[in-house]
Protein backbone atom coordinates (compact mmCIF):
# COMPACT_ATOMS: atom_id res chain seq x y z
CA UNK A 1 0.00 0.00 0.00
CA UNK A 2 1.49 3.82 -0.72
CA UNK A 3 2.47 5.07 2.36
CA UNK A 4 4.42 8.16 3.60
CA UNK A 5 6.58 6.69 6.43
CA UNK A 6 8.54 9.19 8.88
CA UNK A 7 11.23 7.33 11.31
CA UNK A 8 13.30 8.60 14.24
CA UNK A 9 13.36 12.24 12.19
CA UNK A 10 15.85 14.84 13.51
CA UNK A 11 16.69 17.90 12.08
CA UNK A 12 18.91 20.86 13.20
CA UNK A 13 20.06 24.36 10.84
CA UNK A 14 22.93 25.09 11.75
CA UNK A 15 23.43 24.49 15.68
CA UNK A 16 19.62 24.88 16.15
CA UNK A 17 18.03 22.01 16.86
CA UNK A 18 14.81 22.26 14.94
CA UNK A 19 12.97 18.83 15.03
CA UNK A 20 13.48 16.18 17.52
CA UNK A 21 12.51 11.90 17.20
CA UNK A 22 9.36 13.06 14.73
CA UNK A 23 8.03 9.44 13.82
CA UNK A 24 4.82 9.32 11.83
CA UNK A 25 2.58 7.40 8.69
CA UNK A 26 0.27 8.49 6.57
CA UNK A 27 -1.67 5.85 4.93
CA UNK A 28 -3.44 5.79 1.60
CA UNK A 29 -6.49 7.65 1.51
CA UNK A 30 -5.89 9.49 4.72
CA UNK A 31 -5.18 13.11 6.20
CA UNK A 32 -2.73 13.66 8.29
CA UNK A 33 -2.68 16.63 10.08
CA UNK A 34 0.42 18.52 11.87
CA UNK A 35 -0.75 21.10 14.32
CA UNK A 36 1.50 23.36 16.18
CA UNK A 37 2.65 26.69 16.79
CA UNK A 38 4.53 29.29 14.50
CA UNK A 39 8.08 28.58 14.35
CA UNK A 40 7.69 24.79 15.80
CA UNK A 41 8.98 23.30 12.93
CA UNK A 42 5.96 22.35 10.93
CA UNK A 43 6.93 23.60 7.42
CA UNK A 44 10.46 22.39 8.18
CA UNK A 45 9.15 18.89 8.67
CA UNK A 46 6.64 18.90 5.43
CA UNK A 47 10.29 19.73 3.12
CA UNK A 48 11.60 16.86 4.85
CA UNK A 49 8.72 14.45 3.80
CA UNK A 50 8.13 16.48 0.65
CA UNK A 51 12.24 15.87 -0.70
CA UNK A 52 12.69 19.71 -0.47
CA UNK A 53 15.05 19.20 1.98
CA UNK A 54 17.83 16.60 2.71
CA UNK A 55 17.07 14.16 5.34
CA UNK A 56 19.98 14.01 7.70
CA UNK A 57 19.20 11.65 10.77
CA UNK A 58 16.53 9.14 10.32
CA UNK A 59 14.51 8.28 7.66
CA UNK A 60 11.33 9.35 5.12
CA UNK A 61 9.69 6.50 3.06
CA UNK A 62 7.38 8.04 0.26
CA UNK A 63 6.01 5.19 -1.68
CA UNK A 64 3.09 7.56 -2.93
CA UNK A 65 3.30 7.26 -7.08
CA UNK A 66 2.96 11.07 -7.52
CA UNK A 67 3.16 13.90 -5.12
CA UNK A 68 2.13 17.87 -5.27
CA UNK A 69 1.89 20.84 -3.58
CA UNK A 70 0.14 23.95 -2.03
CA UNK A 71 1.57 26.87 -0.01
CA UNK A 72 0.41 29.47 1.99
CA UNK A 73 1.32 31.98 -0.58
CA UNK A 74 0.09 30.75 -4.45
CA UNK A 75 3.99 30.95 -5.88
CA UNK A 76 2.25 30.99 -9.96
CA UNK A 77 4.64 31.95 -12.56
CA UNK A 78 4.12 35.76 -13.02
CA UNK A 79 4.90 35.40 -17.10
CA UNK A 80 2.20 32.49 -17.32
CA UNK A 81 -1.64 33.12 -17.18
CA UNK A 82 -3.81 31.22 -15.70
CA UNK A 83 -4.37 28.01 -17.88
CA UNK A 84 -0.70 28.14 -18.51
CA UNK A 85 0.27 27.95 -14.71
CA UNK A 86 -2.32 25.14 -14.14
CA UNK A 87 -1.62 22.97 -17.22
CA UNK A 88 2.51 23.10 -16.94
CA UNK A 89 3.10 20.52 -14.55
CA UNK A 90 0.64 18.22 -17.63
CA UNK A 91 2.65 19.32 -20.39
CA UNK A 92 6.33 18.98 -18.58
CA UNK A 93 4.84 15.14 -17.97
CA UNK A 94 4.34 14.80 -22.11
CA UNK A 95 0.56 15.43 -22.08
CA UNK A 96 -0.35 16.67 -25.51
CA UNK A 97 -0.98 21.07 -25.36
CA UNK A 98 -4.78 20.84 -26.23
CA UNK A 99 -5.55 18.15 -23.58
CA UNK A 100 -3.76 19.75 -21.09
CA UNK A 101 -5.56 22.67 -21.57
CA UNK A 102 -9.11 21.24 -21.66
CA UNK A 103 -8.23 19.76 -18.41
CA UNK A 104 -6.37 22.70 -16.70
CA UNK A 105 -10.19 24.35 -17.96
CA UNK A 106 -12.30 21.84 -16.29
CA UNK A 107 -10.54 22.14 -13.25
CA UNK A 108 -10.30 25.72 -13.18
CA UNK A 109 -14.39 25.80 -12.73
CA UNK A 110 -14.38 23.40 -10.19
CA UNK A 111 -12.01 25.86 -8.09
CA UNK A 112 -14.94 28.25 -9.06
CA UNK A 113 -12.13 30.62 -11.62
CA UNK A 114 -14.71 31.92 -14.48
CA UNK A 115 -13.85 31.24 -18.21
CA UNK A 116 -13.29 35.35 -18.34
CA UNK A 117 -10.03 34.38 -15.83
CA UNK A 118 -8.11 31.96 -17.93
CA UNK A 119 -6.09 34.33 -19.74
CA UNK A 120 -5.12 36.78 -16.94
CA UNK A 121 -1.81 37.13 -15.72
CA UNK A 122 -1.32 36.75 -11.67
CA UNK A 123 -0.84 40.35 -11.55
CA UNK A 124 -4.11 41.05 -12.35
CA UNK A 125 -5.59 38.11 -9.83
CA UNK A 126 -6.71 38.60 -6.43
CA UNK A 127 -5.12 36.80 -3.62
CA UNK A 128 -7.77 34.31 -3.27
CA UNK A 129 -7.93 33.74 -7.03
CA UNK A 130 -4.43 32.95 -6.78
CA UNK A 131 -4.81 30.61 -3.87
CA UNK A 132 -7.74 28.93 -6.47
CA UNK A 133 -4.97 28.25 -9.44
CA UNK A 134 -3.35 27.12 -7.30
CA UNK A 135 -5.27 24.29 -5.71
CA UNK A 136 -5.93 23.73 -9.19
CA UNK A 137 -2.45 23.48 -10.29
CA UNK A 138 -1.86 20.86 -7.73
CA UNK A 139 -5.07 18.55 -8.41
CA UNK A 140 -4.76 18.76 -12.03
CA UNK A 141 -2.06 16.07 -11.82
CA UNK A 142 -4.26 13.82 -10.09
CA UNK A 143 -1.88 13.34 -7.42
CA UNK A 144 -2.04 10.30 -5.12
CA UNK A 145 -0.59 12.73 -2.22
CA UNK A 146 -1.06 16.16 -1.87
CA UNK A 147 1.18 18.10 0.49
CA UNK A 148 -0.97 20.92 1.89
CA UNK A 149 1.63 23.79 4.03
CA UNK A 150 -1.34 26.52 5.32
CA UNK A 151 -2.86 27.06 2.18
CA UNK A 152 -5.98 28.20 3.76
CA UNK A 153 -4.51 31.25 6.23
CA UNK A 154 -4.43 34.24 4.07
CA UNK A 155 -8.08 33.83 2.91
CA UNK A 156 -11.43 34.95 3.99
CA UNK A 157 -13.57 32.44 6.02
CA UNK A 158 -16.24 32.31 2.89
CA UNK A 159 -13.16 31.29 0.56
CA UNK A 160 -11.82 29.06 2.87
CA UNK A 161 -14.98 26.77 3.41
CA UNK A 162 -15.05 27.16 -0.59
CA UNK A 163 -11.82 25.24 -0.62
CA UNK A 164 -12.10 23.16 2.31
CA UNK A 165 -15.42 21.41 0.88
CA UNK A 166 -13.81 20.57 -2.24
CA UNK A 167 -10.93 18.98 -0.72
CA UNK A 168 -13.54 17.08 1.68
CA UNK A 169 -15.49 15.94 -1.71
CA UNK A 170 -12.15 14.51 -2.77
CA UNK A 171 -11.05 13.03 0.95
CA UNK A 172 -14.39 11.45 0.59
CA UNK A 173 -14.41 9.68 -2.55
CA UNK A 174 -10.94 8.37 -1.37
CA UNK A 175 -9.48 10.45 -4.50
CA UNK A 176 -6.53 11.87 -2.46
CA UNK A 177 -4.29 11.57 0.72
CA UNK A 178 -3.12 14.93 2.00
CA UNK A 179 -0.32 15.69 4.80
CA UNK A 180 -1.42 19.05 5.78
CA UNK A 181 0.28 21.35 8.13
CA UNK A 182 -1.44 23.84 10.22
CA UNK A 183 -1.71 26.22 12.73
CA UNK A 184 -5.46 26.23 13.02
CA UNK A 185 -6.76 23.78 15.60
CA UNK A 186 -11.16 24.07 14.00
CA UNK A 187 -9.50 23.81 10.05
CA UNK A 188 -7.32 19.92 11.44
CA UNK A 189 -10.43 19.07 13.38
CA UNK A 190 -12.46 19.67 10.32
CA UNK A 191 -10.55 17.94 7.60
CA UNK A 192 -7.90 15.33 9.32
CA UNK A 193 -7.99 11.49 10.44
CA UNK A 194 -5.38 11.98 12.42
CA UNK A 195 -3.64 15.07 13.70
CA UNK A 196 -0.44 15.62 15.55
CA UNK A 197 0.28 17.94 17.93
CA UNK A 198 4.02 19.57 17.27
CA UNK A 199 5.70 21.10 19.83
CA UNK A 200 7.94 23.83 19.60
CA UNK A 201 12.03 24.24 21.06
CA UNK A 202 12.87 21.35 19.17
CA UNK A 203 9.89 20.69 17.18
CA UNK A 204 8.43 17.00 18.73
CA UNK A 205 5.24 15.57 18.71
CA UNK A 206 3.56 15.54 22.30
CA UNK A 207 0.68 14.02 21.33
CA UNK A 208 -1.79 12.41 18.43
CA UNK A 209 -5.61 12.40 18.25
CA UNK A 210 -7.72 10.36 15.69
CA UNK A 211 -11.54 11.46 14.43
CA UNK A 212 -13.46 8.48 13.38
CA UNK A 213 -16.37 10.69 11.65
CA UNK A 214 -15.97 10.78 8.08
CA UNK A 215 -15.08 14.41 7.23
CA UNK A 216 -18.58 14.72 5.06
CA UNK A 217 -20.27 14.80 7.97
CA UNK A 218 -18.75 16.69 10.27
CA UNK A 219 -20.50 20.19 10.86
CA UNK A 220 -19.73 23.14 12.43
CA UNK A 221 -20.98 21.57 15.60
CA UNK A 222 -18.79 18.35 15.55
CA UNK A 223 -15.78 20.48 15.27
CA UNK A 224 -16.25 23.53 17.70
CA UNK A 225 -17.32 20.63 19.84
CA UNK A 226 -14.28 19.03 19.19
CA UNK A 227 -12.16 21.91 19.47
CA UNK A 228 -13.44 22.69 22.95
CA UNK A 229 -12.81 19.22 24.43
CA UNK A 230 -9.33 19.01 23.14
CA UNK A 231 -8.79 23.09 24.43
CA UNK A 232 -8.94 21.45 27.87
CA UNK A 233 -6.06 18.97 27.26
CA UNK A 234 -3.03 20.23 28.65
CA UNK A 235 -0.79 19.40 26.28
CA UNK A 236 -2.46 22.06 24.02
CA UNK A 237 -2.77 24.39 26.36
CA UNK A 238 1.14 24.32 26.87
CA UNK A 239 1.78 23.39 23.28
CA UNK A 240 0.03 26.70 22.51
CA UNK A 241 0.91 28.71 25.32
CA UNK A 242 -2.99 29.61 25.78
CA UNK A 243 -3.85 31.03 28.59
CA UNK A 244 -7.98 30.25 29.39
CA UNK A 245 -9.50 32.59 31.70
N1 LIG B 1 16.50 27.53 5.87
C1 LIG B 1 16.58 27.79 7.16
N2 LIG B 1 17.76 28.08 7.74
C2 LIG B 1 17.85 28.33 9.07
N3 LIG B 1 16.82 28.29 9.92
C3 LIG B 1 15.61 28.00 9.41
C4 LIG B 1 15.42 27.73 8.01
N4 LIG B 1 14.10 27.47 7.79
C5 LIG B 1 13.51 27.56 9.00
N5 LIG B 1 14.40 27.88 9.97
C6 LIG B 1 14.10 28.01 11.41
O1 LIG B 1 13.52 26.80 11.83
C7 LIG B 1 12.48 27.04 12.78
C8 LIG B 1 11.21 26.37 12.31
O2 LIG B 1 10.75 27.02 11.14
P1 LIG B 1 9.49 26.51 10.32
O3 LIG B 1 9.32 27.42 9.17
O4 LIG B 1 9.66 25.07 10.03
O5 LIG B 1 8.32 26.71 11.39
P2 LIG B 1 6.74 26.63 11.20
O6 LIG B 1 6.22 25.75 12.28
O7 LIG B 1 6.40 26.28 9.81
O8 LIG B 1 6.28 28.13 11.51
P3 LIG B 1 5.04 28.97 10.89
O9 LIG B 1 3.80 28.44 11.57
O10 LIG B 1 5.35 30.36 11.31
O11 LIG B 1 5.05 28.77 9.41
C9 LIG B 1 12.39 28.55 12.92
O12 LIG B 1 13.11 28.92 14.09
C10 LIG B 1 13.08 29.08 11.69
O13 LIG B 1 13.70 30.31 11.97
MG1 LIG C 1 5.40 27.25 8.26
Amino acid sequence: MERLEVKKLNHHFGFSEILRDINFTLNKGEVLSIVGPSGGGKTTLLHLCANLLDVEEGSVINTFKSSAFAFQEARLLPWKNVIDNISLALIAKGEKKSEAVKKSQEIALRFGLDEEDFEKFPKDLSGGMKQRVSFARALVVKPSLLFLDEPFSALDIGLKKELQSIIIDMISKKEISILFITHDLMEAIRLSDEMLLLKADPGHIVKKFRFDLRQNERDDRYVYGKSAEILQDEEIISTFELELK
